[in-house]
């Protein structure tokens, strides 16, 4: 069996990739290494890689037709809410036309895919009071990249649905741990954080710090992943999270107690786009024999010890 992986040398795609090598599977990545870093890869020397562009058209249709994935984890994204108001073309084009490009070759192609996963977002949800969130709550995106993941995500399961291809999305709510690039303003904020503590930098805090978060150990993540595999699922989306909210404020709180370290931080305004409140349901997973292994204290811990 062999799997595709988009943005395999980023954060979760490189666990998702070690995870696969690790299953037996031939792995190929593509990634184009512009948040992503090849170091991340542990099991680099039994990885085809290929660091290209997934807006390169030819150049995936070409590695579609030579390599035959039956799995592809689409994952390579630009994949920030702040990022893509800053470059809402840029981030289309990666995180839309890019998804769609491919599915549309597949479908002209009959590429004979297994399944077919879409890395969407928590951040589709946006700001109406239900909580938490169920797959089947309404959606309300806000911002150019939750209007690209929502989007896509219909792209997906509407191919999944009228060309019979099995496809499937999940939608990510705020992973964290090793290998999550903290260099740009728009990284994940626990990376940041990370940076911060290590580093006596100090942390620039927007808004309040009332929002609040559903975070997920990006271990638990790749089980979820491996789980959706197995199941054989198509044409479905799944929450991919831990079920608990949490303040900025307290989970800056408690890192410092995991640290031992009093962080500095620095107020501005709240960020535009912005979700207020986030956390899911995530009985679907479960059914599909999810189990959280990690708390945000144990992850916090283990993040810090490897930091
Ligand atoms: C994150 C993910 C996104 C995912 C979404 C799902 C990243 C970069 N983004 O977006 O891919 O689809 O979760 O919910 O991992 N913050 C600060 N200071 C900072 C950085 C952030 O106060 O230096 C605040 C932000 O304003 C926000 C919160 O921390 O309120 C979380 O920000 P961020 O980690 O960028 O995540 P999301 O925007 O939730």
């Amino acid at each position: 069996m062999k799997a595709l992986v988009t943005g395999g040398a980023g954060f979760i795609g490189s666990h998702l990739v070690d995870h696969l090598v690790s299953e037996g599977l031939d792995v190929v990545v593509v990634d184009n290494l512009s948040m992503g870093d090849l170091h991340n890869i542990k099991h680099q020397d039994e990885v085809t890689i290929y660091v290209e562009d997934v807006r390169n058209e030819k150049f995936m249709q070409q590695l579609l037709q030579e390599e035959q994935p039956d799995y592809i984890y689409f994952l390579a994204a630009v994949a920030s809410v702040a990022d893509s108001i800053e470059r809402p073309a840029e981030t289309h084009s990666v995180n839309q036309t890019a998804v769609f490009n491919m599915l549309e070759y597949i479908r002209k192609t009959n590429l004979p895919i297994k399944q077919f996963l879409f890395t969407s977002s928590a951040a589709v949800y946006g700001n109406l009071p239900e909580l938490p969130k169920k797959e089947d709550s309404r959606v309300d995106p806000l911002s150019p990249y939750a209007i690209d993941k929502y989007a896509t995500e219909r792209f997906v399961l509407a191919y999944g649905e009228l060309y019979d291809l099995p496809t499937v999305c999940v939608r990510f709510f705020n992973v964290y741990g090793p290998g999550q690039n903290p260099s740009s303003p728009y990284s994940g904020v626990l990376s940041i954080l990370t940076d911060c503590l290590q580093n006596n930098k100090p942390f620039t805090l927007y808004g309040d710090g009332s929002q609040t978060r559903d975070f997920v150990y990006v271990e638990d993540v790749i089980q979820a992943l491996w789980l959706i595999t197995k199941s054989k699922t198509a044409h479905e989306v799944f929450n991919i999270a831990n079920g608990n909210e949490t303040s900025l404020n307290s989970i800056i709180e408690t890192y410092e107690k995991v640290a031992g370290i009093s962080l500095k931080v620095k107020m501005m305004p709240g960020r535009d786009g912005e979700v207020k409140r986030s956390v899911a349901n995530i009985g679907k997973l479960v059914k599909l024999g999810y189990t959280t292994k990690w708390s945000l204290e144990s992850g916090l811990n283990k993040y810090w010890e490897g930091a």
